[in-house]
């Protein structure tokens, strides 16, 4: 992989990066992940606009134009000559002793390009993920890309130390999304998802099914949906921009019916929609 900092492109593992960034003094900062169809972005300009609103609500300033920075990504993507990839990308609030008050110096961009491992998301597409269900102890402004992702990687390894794949965060009795995914469930062949408010990320895949599953004759509905919800649905599934479309077929040792195998599964109908488009 190739990566970018301080304004040049540069190795990995290049020591480029002070101390004092706020990024990881603070986790001062907002961030987005794209994946990379083909040599091509998917869905770029819905990520770009999603970092300007990140970036525009914590108050922090981008240091270029949103042009500028697609140009920068699609030249990373060139220079890095993978097909398959993920562009990683985030934006601190500079590099300036620390101190908690916004300083007054410029937010300071840093990318990376890496390879897809392809491998990484086959076991969930054959056999399905398991999930365990955890308090959302996160904060009230989850609909921020915010670097700030204590919970989400403590409860992901919580879930992998229970012999589990991911978990699924529920706020007081509603479940809100998964550490690095929204979820859905399926019931009377109509899709449930938890409203685009402040406790979820608007995800762009979970858009993009919003969008699109009318394709399949299929409606969308975003309404609020309890834990218990989530064992009489007849298909459960998550939806990110790495993982893409992955069923759920464990929640808590208990088994979800999901037929996802099946081709007339709608998990299974989403994922060939995601493949085309
Ligand atoms: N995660 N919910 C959370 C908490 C996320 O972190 C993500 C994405 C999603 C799905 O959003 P999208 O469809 O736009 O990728 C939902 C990225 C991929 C990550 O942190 O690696």
């Amino acid at each position: 992989g190739i990566g970018y900092a301080r304004g040049r492109f540069v190795g990995l593992d290049e020591p480029v990066i002070p101390i004092e960034d706020r990024a990881h003094q603070f986790g001062d900062g907002v961030y987005e992940v794209i994946r990379v169809y083909g040599g091509k972005p998917f869905l770029l300009q819905q990520h770009l606009e999603r970092f300007w609103r990140s970036a525009k609500w914590i108050e922090l300033q981008l240091d270029r134009s949103l042009q500028e920075l697609q140009e920068l990504i699609e030249e990373a993507i060139t220079r890095a000559g993978f097909s398959e990839a993920q562009v990683y990308f985030q934006l601190s609030r500079g590099i300036v002793k620390r101190d908690h008050a916004f300083p007054n110096v410029p937010s300071h961009l840093s990318l990376t390009v890496r390879p897809v491992n392809l491998k990484k998301w086959e076991k969930g597409k054959e056999y399905g993920q398991h999930m365990i269900l955890v308090e959302d102890i996160r904060w009230k402004h989850c609909h921020i890309k915010s670097l700030n992702l204590l919970p989400n990687v403590w409860m992901k390894q919580k879930a992998i130390d229970q012999g589990a794949d991911d978990a699924i965060f529920v706020r007081e009795g509603v479940v809100t999304e998964c550490t690095s995914s929204n979820l859905a469930l399926v019931r009377d062949g109509v899709i449930f998802t938890h409203p685009a408010n402040e406790h979820i990320l608007h995800g762009i895949t979970r858009r993009f099914i919003m969008e699109n599953a009318h394709q399949i004759g299929i409606q969308v509905r975003e309404e609020t949906f309890s834990s218990d919800a989530l064992y009489d649905a007849d298909e459960v599934f998550t939806m990110g921009t790495m993982s893409e479309i992955l069923p759920v077929t464990k929640v808590m040792d208990t088994p979800i019916k999901t037929r996802y195998k099946e081709k007339q599964s709608i998990t299974y109908q989403l994922q060939q929609l995601l493949r085309e488009a």
